[in-house]
């Protein structure tokens, strides 16, 4: 039988766990013995004493869970966090089973680790976005919370009414938002800002994109579309500077007449595209609000800072870099569901640790296995005597 390990999240700033009370109850009853640190919960709301009724164990002693556990279950990569004796990567035992956004490109020494130690890593960033994975896919139903949030956000701080308003004293015009990008984060927020009463206006490269934009509500922002935004896999790639150019220009007046901006424009493996010079946002109105979710690949907007208030020339640009952590209970929920999904390729019916290797979607999130990095692009980052054949 299985032991699985569910950790504290010692990340600053975490506040998701990677299993909860309903997730716990369903891996006992498929058999795995269950052990939740002390406290894992807490911040997103399930208490010691409900994980310990949906049969876990509880355990005061990370450092040991994590050398014992088969299979080890968490929202944020391993780390080496005050109060444990190493790093967290160092003490799985080999063979043992890794879950969890490990963000390859940028934790190389982990990934080292990992490979070192006979680690099974799977990376639900590199979740393949097939039908079948969609109830593992962590990206997007962490996407979908941070496109919500952003427009509450947004919503927050604006110094105006989101919808169209009738009152005694007079009629309110409503709120003009322009969403950058719209992926899974960008249509929850075309959708959250169109329940809200907003006039939506949205920007994308992807061909594909007008048609769900337009049945949220939204208005298209149509670009020369002399090269395709299309990449692989569904996702964008990365456009050229000429073509950047000439979408700022496009963009720019509708950014001159909007109260908020919510940019969520990413490319895979690549910096975030610029759409927000400095000088577009001081052409902006004073006191309208931008939200960029790209600020961790380096922002949408030139002049945002990760989890910092920038105000230029009267507008407030905000880098929220963890919007899930702020709604962790519904985040977790979610994100321990899609992490169960995607044990059940790892463990067979008896209850024993046997992942299937040659299921495409194993095949495609595994980052290390077997004393290798798997995963070729992050391989390719490391030493040359690292790169698998
Ligand atoms: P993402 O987070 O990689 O990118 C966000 C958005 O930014 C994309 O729509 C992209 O086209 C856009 N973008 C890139 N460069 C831009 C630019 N210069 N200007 C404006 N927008 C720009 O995308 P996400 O949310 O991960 O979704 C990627 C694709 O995967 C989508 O087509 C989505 O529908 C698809 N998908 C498929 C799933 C499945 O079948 N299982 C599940 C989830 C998503």
């Amino acid at each position: 039988m299985a032991k699985v390990f569910i950790p504290r999240e010692r990340r600053p700033g975490e506040t998701r766990v990677a299993a909860t009370p309903e997730t716990v109850k369903r891996m006992v009853k498929q058999g795995l013995e269950v052990a939740v640190e002390r406290g894992a919960g807490l911040a997103s709301l399930f208490s010691d004493a409900e994980f310990e009724a949906a049969g876990a164990r509880l355990v005061a002693d990370p450092a040991a869970a994590w050398e014992s556990a088969d299979v080890v279950l968490k929202v944020t990569p391993p780390g080496h966090f005050e109060g444990l004796p190493g790093h967290e990567a160092e003490g799985l035992k080999p063979g043992a089973v890794l879950i969890g956004f490990l963000a390859p490109y940028r934790n190389l020494d982990m990934v080292r680790t990992l490979a070192a130690g006979d680690v099974t890593s799977l990376a639900l960033e590199l979740v393949p976005r097939v039908t079948r994975a969609q109830p593992m896919d962590a990206l997007s139903s962490q996407a979908s919370i941070a496109g919500y949030k952003a427009v509450l956000l947004a919503g927050w701080r604006l110094p105006k009414y989101l919808p169209l308003l009738m009152t005694a004293a007079g009629t309110i015009k409503p709120a003009r938002v322009v969403v950058m990008g719209a992926g899974v984060a960008g249509l929850q927020a075309i959708a959250t800002a169109k329940r809200l009463g907003a006039v939506v206006e949205v920007s994308d490269i992807r061909a594909a994109v007008k048609e769900q934009v337009e049945s949220l509500g939204g208005k298209f922002i149509e670009l020369p579309q002399a090269e395709s935004g299309e990449g692989q896999g569904g996702y964008a790639r990365e456009m050229g500077e000429d073509f950047l150019r000439r979408q700022r220009e496009i963009v720019q007046r509708h950014l001159a007449a909007a109260d908020a901006v919510i940019t969520t424009a990413l490319v895979p493996g690549r910096p975030a595209p610029r759409l927000v010079t400095a000088e577009m946002v001081h052409a902006m109105r004073p006191g309208s609000v931008i939200v960029d979710l790209a600020v961790e690949q380096g922002g949408n907007c030139e002049l945002s800072r990760a989890d910092s208030e920038v105000v230029e020339n009267g507008v407030v640009i905000l880098g929220p870099s963890n919007l899930p952590a702020a709604m962790p209970h519904d985040a977790s929920l979610l994100y321990a569901r899609n992490v169960h999904s995607l044990l059940q390729l790892v463990v067979d019916k008896e209850g024993k640790v046997a992942p299937s290797l040659d299921d495409e979607i194993v095949a495609g999130s595994l980052l290390t296995h077997g004393g290798k990095v798997l995963h070729q692009a992050t391989a390719e980052q490391l030493q040359p005597q690292e790169v698998p054949a």
